[in-house]
């Protein structure tokens, strides 16, 4: 599928997230999850001498559209996993950045390009990896899982309340013919797909092997350790997110540093944590914004700031 950054992605809260990065003209920004670059391009607008910004992205369909959008030498493109943020910013010559956005998951673009198999709707390979130099496809998972593990990634990551007779419908169906489409893995659980929730379940389902494959969870941690190490100090982080594992990672580290939201205090009972949250509750589109882009539905946007030390 053809895709320049005009028709990549519509980019989900861009008023909001560059509020929330509160842009210094000459400041450092780091965009982790460039996709169609929609954010980075308004974040370049909004810097001027001396500003920097530097975008990752692992999809190298989206270094494609990255030399699209600036040429420039305040602009630089990694096209890397945000897991490795500081070493990266680091070769680039950076320690120490203003402000980080990461607006997660998938683009447009990878959901609806048959053939990246992110898709429900399309029938295409089962791959849903966003970097194909990486291993293990969800094609993989889903023939080499044994039901037990495949049960407990679909209850873990998809939330699916039928975990368990999805994971032996796959088992059994893998028993006749290798399940290697988006439209196989549909076909093989669709007689547990509940009526009238169809879509929902089968959504649900993807997104765990999405999340497994992609190593999402894992990634996302890692990445919010380091932004508080290489933000300077009163330095925004904004995470958009879509779905509720992410968001509970994200709500919590920026409440209390630590991924399971506990709250440590100093012998004067202040809480011991490297952000403050500076939005109360999640940030969620406009009903303008919901109108016009059905994926900014289930976007939650959050900002924490570090904590001068
Ligand atoms: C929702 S899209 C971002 C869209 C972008 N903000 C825009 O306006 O066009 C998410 C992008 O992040 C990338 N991505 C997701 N997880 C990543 C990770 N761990 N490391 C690097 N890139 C990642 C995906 O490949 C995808 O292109």
């Amino acid at each position: 599928m053809e895709s320049n950054s005009d028709t990549y992605h519509v980019p989900v809260m861009l008023t909001e997230s560059l509020e929330g990065l509160n842009i210094r003209p000459d400041g450092t920004y780091v965009d982790v999850t460039f996709g169609g670059g929609g954010h980075s391009r308004a974040i370049l607008q909004q810097l001027g001498e001396g500003g920097r910004l530097l975008a990752f992205d692992q999809d190298a369909d989206a270094a494609a559209v990255a030399s699209e959008v600036s040429s420039d030498a305040n602009f630089t493109f990694i096209n890397e996993n945000f897991r490795h943020l500081k070493a990266f910013l680091r070769m680039n010559g950076v320690r120490q950045v203003d402000g980080i956005l990461a607006d997660l998951g998938v683009s447009s673009h990878q959901f609806d390009t048959a053939t990246r198999g992110f898709s429900t709707r399309l029938d295409g390979e089962l791959d849903m990896r966003m970097d194909r130099n990486s291993d293990v496809t969800a094609r993989d998972l889903v023939n080499s899982l044994d039901e037990e593990d495949l049960a407990k990634l679909l209850k873990l990551y998809g939330e699916l309340p039928n975990a368990r007779q999805m994971a032996r419908a796959i088992a059994t169906a893998r028993k006749e013919k290798e399940i290697s489409t988006t439209f196989d893995l549909r076909d093989a659980v669709s007689r547990h797909l509940p009526r009238g929730m169809e879509n929902k379940y089968l959504a649900m389902l993807f997104q765990a092997l999405r999340i497994e494959v992609n190593g999402e969870l894992d990634a996302l941690k890692e990445m919010l350790l380091q932004a508080t190490e290489v933000l300077r100090d009163g330095g925004r982080l904004v995470v958009i997110s879509y779905h509720s594992l992410e968001d509970r990672l994200v709500k919590n580290y920026m409440k209390s540093g630590n991924f399971e939201g506990k709250l440590e205090k100093d012998f004067y009972g202040n809480v011991l944590a490297p952000m403050k949250m500076v939005s109360r509750g999640a940030i969620q589109a406009s009903d303008e914004e919901l109108q016009r882009n059905s994926r900014s539905r289930s976007a939650k946007l959050r900002v924490g700031e570090k904590i001068r030390s």
